[in-house]
């Protein structure tokens, strides 16, 4: 029934010239019919530079909007129109407008998991594996940093500058207490503790390193380490487990697991691509004022 499935999604594939695009968070079967698995800012990359007609993106609306915005003729097909994401929607373009008045002369630093209508009011845009370099390639001392608070608090710390912080985070990943963490890191006390940035400020200061999905990923990749305790979305510490299986890779809790990125299926990947249902739509006034930021944050490495 899976190989059926599968067969029809590469046959639909190659008629269509679509490609797959899935984000690390995205369950086991999708990851196996992607032909490129990354974090926020290797997607965005890939959808800049891809030759498809078509893009099909296994990840939340923010990303396939994003991707939309990078090829405006192109159709970009999301499996599940459900998947958002509830950090994306902590702030709109009119309180966006508004923190601006309050904040005047302030640069805009917008964190990619945001709407096209934020993108649209913000001046660069960043993701978890460039905020650092991003915040630092501003002169101006004024920065509001949207909506992630937790992204912008570690910022902040890192790089010893005051942010402007909009109040926003992400449910699962405030979901990983760092009183979880102590307890895992008690029980295995040889284990690095690797965390993202979107955790909580008690939760990233108890981190070895604090790294995006691909970042920590990579980071195994090149550790002689044993054993690590991962501070993310499951998917990352299972896909570990499933790459290195002479190592040991521990979550912080069951609780960290994002609902939206689950909702996708190989059934929903066939259906979208068979009957090109489910287009990302992004209006063109703020689609060309919304890339400039993104293609701002790609110049910077
Ligand atoms: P990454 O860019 O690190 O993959 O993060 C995306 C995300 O939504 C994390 O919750
Ligand atoms: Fe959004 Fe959090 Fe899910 Fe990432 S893990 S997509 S930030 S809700």
């Amino acid at each position: 029934m899976q190989e059926e499935i599968i067969r029809k999604i590469n046959d639909f594939k190659k008629q269509r010239n679509a490609v797959i695009l899935v984000h690390n968070y995205q369950k086991q079967e999708i990851q196996e019919i992607a032909d490129f698995i990354g974090d926020s800012l290797g997607l965005s990359r890939e959808a800049a530079n891809t030759n498809a007609d078509v893009i099909v993106f296994c990840g939340v609306h923010f990303m396939a909007e994003t991707a939309l915005i990078l090829n405006p003729n192109k159709k970009v097909l999301l499996p599940d129109l459900s998947s958002g994401c509830p950090m994306a929607d902590m702030i709109t373009e009119e309180q966006l407008i508004q923190f601006k008045k309050e904040n005047p002369q302030a640069t805009v630093v917008t964190y990619i998991n945001s709407t096209a209508e934020v993108k649209a009011e913000t001046d660069i845009c960043c993701t978890s594996s460039n905020a650092i370099n991003i915040v630092k390639s501003i002169k101006n001392d004024k920065i509001i940093f949207c909506p992630d608070r937790n992204l912008g608090s570690y910022v902040q710390k890192v790089l010893n500058k005051k942010l402007i912080l909009w109040n926003g985070y992400c449910p699962t990943h405030m979901r990983i207490l760092p009183e979880y963490v102590i307890k895992q890191k008690k029980k295995h006390p040889n284990a690095l503790f690797l965390a993202h940035p979107e955790c909580q400020p008690a939760t990233v200061d108890l981190a070895d390193e604090v790294l995006s999905t691909t970042g920590i990923l990579n980071y195994v990749a090149k550790s002689d380490k044993d054993e690590f305790i991962i501070g993310t979305e499951n998917e990352i510490t299972f896909m570990l487990q499933r790459k290195y299986p002479n190592k040991k890779f521990y979550t912080v809790t069951d609780l960290a697991v994002c609902p939206n990125m689950k909702k996708n299926s190989l059934e929903k990947v066939l259906y979208v691509l068979q009957e090109m249902k489910n287009e990302i739509k992004v209006r063109k006034d703020i689609a060309s004022k919304a890339i400039i930021p993104i293609q701002r944050m790609l110049k910077i490495r």
